[in-house]
């Protein structure tokens, strides 16, 4: 089987899909139950959006957008960021530094940028990846691709209340409005579009709990024999 010049030959398994669609947690649960490393490759563009914010740099100026991808230091694991020695997990989680992601996705120097910092993250004994091209353009030799779609109504549902619970005061049309202009500028761009892989297996959790999205990602895993303990 091809591998990618960069990173190792470690597993691969892809989680795809829409923000909101379940994918950060199916990401964390599948990596947990296997004992596999985590990536969870919005953190990086989010991060990129932090910087531009602190830098003063444009959304649209990609030299610079790349230059700071570029030099960068992010380690992150279980969608907690530490960058350039300082923890932002919090900073990057905003609805404002989303959407500023989804604007510095854009930009191919930019992506290209990130490519290498994310396929470094492959390493033994396995890696599971979440985002929006994991399957198409960074780990297209992955053992399992996985794209986890639900509605957007359902996606601001489940955004809506999450935000809510954590103190926030936004109207579920304002959650909703928001989802769907990204959902528009990630899968209309000419850069790695949101979509899934030719050979990705699409669930649509909107009617699905997370306990039987796990199940079926399991059941996968176990097909492809990709876990040693059989989970
Ligand atoms: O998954 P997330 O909400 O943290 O991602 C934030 C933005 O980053 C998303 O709107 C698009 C961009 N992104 C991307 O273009 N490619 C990825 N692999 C992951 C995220």
């Amino acid at each position: 089987m091809r591998r990618s010049s960069e990173g190792g030959d470690a597993p691969v398994i892809c989680v795809d899909g829409p923000g909101g669609s379940g994918k950060g947690v199916l990401a964390g649960a599948l990596a947990e139950k296997l004992g596999w490393r985590c990536l969870d490759s919005g953190v990086l563009y989010r991060a990129v959006a932090a910087l531009a914010s602190a830098a003063g740099a444009g959304l649209d100026d990609e030299a610079a957008l790349a230059r700071l991808a570029q030099g960068m230091d992010a380690e992150t694991e279980g969608g907690r960021l530490l960058l350039n020695g300082t923890d932002r997990t919090a900073d990057i989680r905003q609805e404002q530094v989303a959407k500023a992601a989804s604007a510095v996705a854009r930009h191919p120097a930019v992506r290209q940028a990130v490519l290498r910092q994310q396929r470094n993250a492959r390493r033994a004994p396995g890696l599971v990846a979440d985002g929006r091209d994991m399957g198409t353009v960074v780990f297209p030799d992955a053992e399992l691709k996985i794209f986890l779609d639900a509605s957007a109504e359902e996606r601001a549902r489940r955004r809506h209340k999450q935000l809510r619970s954590n103190g926030m005061r936004v109207s579920f049309h304002k959650v909703l409005a928001d989802i769907r202009e990204r959902d528009g500028r990630d899968s209309r761009r000419a850069a790695s579009p949101l979509r899934p892989a030719e050979d990705a297996v699409i669930i649509d959790s909107t009617e699905m709990t997370i306990a039987e999205v796990l199940d079926r990602a399991l059941a996968l895993v176990g097909q492809r024999r990709l876990s040693k303990g059989g989970a």
